[in-house]
């Protein structure tokens, strides 16, 4: 955010940020014309000993003034905002990518195009949370839906702010100038989670977009793996899922360290075993307290066969090379 209450950084916010300028230095202009008036008026026809205060009545040429000059101005800001609200609906012309977008409580879900670079190895395609990606200079479709209540999308630098209602399907197009990463808050009283209902939007240039929805599908393509099937399934299952995050899927504790990277970090185990491979991801899960005495994470009995697939599974969440936010 830059110095001033809006700083549009796409044509959609824009386009509300001119003609929010306008009527914003229009209104001063009256404002001190009027209130100068009044000040000057009642400081210099004041009564005072040897002056009496001048009556008038009626003067055709002020009325005149304040009758026209308003009128015009009121439809001038009606012309203009009709003019900025044909930009802001404008979800037609010139769109590239239409993304859709499901708010429910308390989060957004966003499902990219069907097209082949967003291809999932079970033929569907690809649907991710929190984050939204989108390349620069690219006009965006969001399509938007809500599972449970009313919801509203919102970032405030690309602007539009558009609900997202049960039942009713809404548009809005957005766009951004420059590469970056924007914040964005859902907008509408959605319940107790609605302060912590963001968004949040990278925008990418337009030659790293592809690189970026690449490494998004390998991750989901990860999570869905036929060949890791059993393991990933036996640890969704067990108590794993109640200490242990691994994004993407339905494992959310917060007790434990977050697991979706889990092979591309330097040790487990609070740093007792390293490096993290098939050994000693195995004699960790076997009997932890046996590896660590202080650990909370207890030993769970597993069967052999359990602990091979697991750890078969574990050992592909890693990151995609280069990848930024890597443990
Ligand atoms: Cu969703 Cu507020």
């Amino acid at each position: 955010m830059g110095p001033w209450p809006n700083d549009p950084l796409g044509p959609q916010a824009r386009a509300s940020a001119d003609i929010y300028w306008i009527m914003f230095v229009a209104a001063v202009i009256v404002l001190v014309i009027v209130d100068g008036g009044l000040i000057f008026a009642g400081f210099k026809f004041r009564a005072r000993p040897g002056h009496s205060a001048q009556q008038f009545h009626g003067h055709n040429f002020l009325e005149l003034v304040w009758t026209v000059v308003p009128t015009l101005m009121v439809i001038s800001f009606s012309v203009l905002s009709f003019e900025k609200l044909n930009v802001m609906n404008d979800n037609h012309t010139g769109v590239d990518m239409t993304v859709q977008v499901q708010g429910q409580q308390w989060s957004w879900l966003f499902s990219y195009p069907k097209e082949d670079r967003f291809k999932l190895i079970d033929g569907s395609y690809l649907s991710v949370g929190e984050e939204l990606h989108i390349p620069v200079d690219t006009k965006v479709l969001l399509q938007l839906s809500s599972k449970d209540v009313i919801h509203s999308f919102w970032v405030p630098n690309i602007g539009g702010k558009k609900d997202a209602v049960p039942g009713r399907p809404t548009e809005l197009w957005i766009q951004a100038d420059k590469p970056g990463t924007y914040k964005g808050q859902c907008y509408e009283f959605c319940g107790t989670g609605h302060a912590d209902m963001l968004v949040t939007l990278v925008v990418h240039p337009k030659a790293e977009y592809y690189a970026w929805a690449k490494t998004a599908l390998a991750e989901a393509n990860r999570l869905i793996d036929p060949a890791t099937k059993t393991g990933r399934e036996t640890f969704l299952s067990l108590a794993c899922v109640g200490c242990h995050t691994v994004k993407g899927t339905t494992a959310a504790g917060k007790v434990g360290p977050e697991l979706t990277y889990v092979a591309s970090k330097k040790s487990i185990a609070g740093g007792v075993l390293s490096p993290v491979d098939e050994a000693n991801l195995t004699k960790w899960i076997k009997n932890p307290p046996a590896v660590k005495p202080s650990t909370a994470m207890p030993n769970l009995n597993l069967s052999d066969t359990q602990i091979h697939d697991i750890v078969q599974w574990l050992l592909t969440l890693k990151c995609a090379p280069n990848q930024a936010n890597c443990p």
